[in-house]
């Protein structure tokens, strides 16, 4: 049988104590529930004393999520814990987190103390908070760099005192895998009462290890991993829980499972990235813009043959709908193919031919080219053999004059002409058209965007266009927007007909 790794989320306080990452309560609710709806095990709301705010949204978290036990950072300070204990009245199930720092720079400078007199903090602490809840986590505070002699002996004391759980933090993010994994063991190897504590890892990334130190610490015994969405954080962040999750996953020989349900991650990333203001860097593990994007051509063609021959997770494992095959001017037809077929346009080898010569030639002059480039590109290769072509279009309009609007047709190679008034000069043009194609079409959707930003640049307009009940799709894109707007009512229509 495997084991469970509880997932403990910190996003909510260690996450946001990153300067300019803010939420308010509001937010903070939102993200609280999609923790929730995430698997997690334990949602770290605040730390209640700080301010007022923590202290309301540890109450209204509370209140809001079901499953998850809601914890509350504190001080070794009894203050803190009567307002933690406070703020977790309506938690369904509440935990106190509370701590000192234990290494001797923490000792010496931050609290001019002894370690004896730290163990006896740390012991008194836990069991004023034992008063108000049974679950009462401990954290020794730079705990990295604690010997692990002295830090044994802290442990052993406050799991006496009645803490449940034991954080060994790693706060400066010193350690070396190796040597926190071996802190671990020490612990489990020397501290009387560790077998009916769970041990927790609570790693920061300054030296970039933190889930190495984080899977060494599960590795040799800790059975609590402490992360955040994306691995935010304080400095350099913290663990990222997409990448303990997805690596609890993909290594079964470690046999531990987790409770993530791994297919809500790339949305939980999105939603936490955008209302924190901290875009993901492009090359993060696992929800990185780039973490599936394969844009060697070699690559390309190993994973359109076979995805496993370049990629160890299926993009589907975490909420991704495919896999991002990037296009660069070293991408070869199949990978266009592969990403046209993907919005339902089949090509001929003629056409694809053709499309691929002008990729190539666009991919040389622009370094992304996106899903809208190559519809555009395969759109203008559609209309050449359309059987309604758009032979000419003339529009009039300005302000003190009525939008008119004139219109050729070439429909099945006979010639066809209209012209017509609207409320603006796309409305007028579509009014000419509906002239000669008297059919009944409304207009669902009509979303018109600039490729990139200057005013020369191409317009593209994408349009859904409702005939019978039915949906079609259409695409335009020109330097006019109103002629980019015609070409994809155009390509509607013509759908209706293929
Ligand atoms: O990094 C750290 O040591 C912490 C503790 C307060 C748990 O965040
Ligand atoms: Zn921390």
């Amino acid at each position: 049988m495997s084991d469970k790794l509880f997932i403990f989320d910190t996003t909510l306080r260690d996450g946001e104590q990153v300067p300019g990452c803010q939420l308010n309560t509001v937010e903070k609710i939102q993200v609280a529930r999609a923790l929730e709806s995430l698997g997690v095990d334990i949602i770290e709301a605040g730390f209640p004393v700080s301010s007022p705010g923590d202290f309301n949204s540890v109450v209204e978290i509370s209140k809001a999520v079901t499953w998850p036990v809601v914890c509350a950072l504190t001080r070794a300070v009894e203050r803190d814990i009567d307002v933690a204990a406070e703020a977790l009245k309506y938690a369904k199930r509440g935990r106190i987190h509370t701590g000192i720092g234990t290494s001797d720079y923490h000792i010496k400078h931050k609290f001019n103390s002894t370690r004896e007199e730290i163990i006896e903090r740390a012991v008194a602490a836990v069991k004023y908070a034992k008063r108000y809840v049974e679950d009462v986590q401990f954290y020794a505070e730079d705990a990295g760099r604690t010997d692990n002699e002295y830090l044994a002996r802290v442990v052993e004391a406050v799991i006496k005192a009645g803490a449940t759980t034991i954080n060994i933090p790693d706060t400066t993010g010193y350690c070396l895998p190796e040597q926190f994994g071996k802190k671990i063991l020490y612990l489990k190897e020397n501290v009387v009462g560790i077998d009916n504590v769970v041990i927790a890892t609570h790693c920061h990334n300054d030296l970039g290890m933190a889930t190495a130190n984080t899977v060494s610490g599960i590795m040799n015994g800790a059975r609590q991993a402490e992360v955040t969405i994306n691995g935010i954080g304080e400095r350099a962040g913290n663990t990222s829980l997409e990448e303990v999750a997805m690596i609890m996953k993909c290594h079964h020989d470690l046999n531990i499972e987790t409770n993530i349900n791994t297919q809500r991650i790339s949305s939980v990333s999105k939603m936490v990235s955008g209302l924190m203001n901290m875009p993901v860097q492009a090359n993060k593990a696992i929800v990185g813009r780039n973490a599936f994007a394969h844009s060697s051509g070699i690559h390309q063609d190993g994973v359109l043959k076979n995805r496993e021959s370049y990629e160890i997770i299926d993009p589907k494992d975490i909420g991704l709908d495919e896999n991002s095959i990037q296009l660069t001017a070293r991408s070869g037809r199949a990978a266009l193919k592969f990403r046209l077929e993907m919005h339902n346009v089949n090509l001929d080898k003629e056409h694809l031919d053709q499309v691929y010569e002008k990729f190539l030639k666009l991919a040389d002059s622009k370094k992304d080219i996106n899903d809208d480039d190559i519809l555009m590109l395969a759109g203008q290769e559609r209309a050449s053999s359309h059987r309604i072509k758009l032979d000419y279009l003339q529009v009039t309009s300005g302000i003190g004059v009525k939008p008119i609007a004139s219109v050729g047709l070439e429909i099945a190679g006979e010639r066809f002409e209209a012209a017509a008034t609207g409320n603006g000069p796309i409305d007028a043009a579509i009014k000419a058209v509906k002239q000669i194609i008297s059919r009944k079409m409304t207009l669902q959707e009509f979303v018109i965007q600039a490729i990139t930003k200057g005013s020369d640049d191409i317009g593209k307009v994408h349009m859904q266009v409702e005939h019978k009940g039915m949906i079609y799709y259409g695409f335009g894109a020109n330097t006019d927007i109103i002629a980019a707007s015609i070409e994809a009512y155009i390509d509607a229509i013509n759908k209706i007909n293929e």
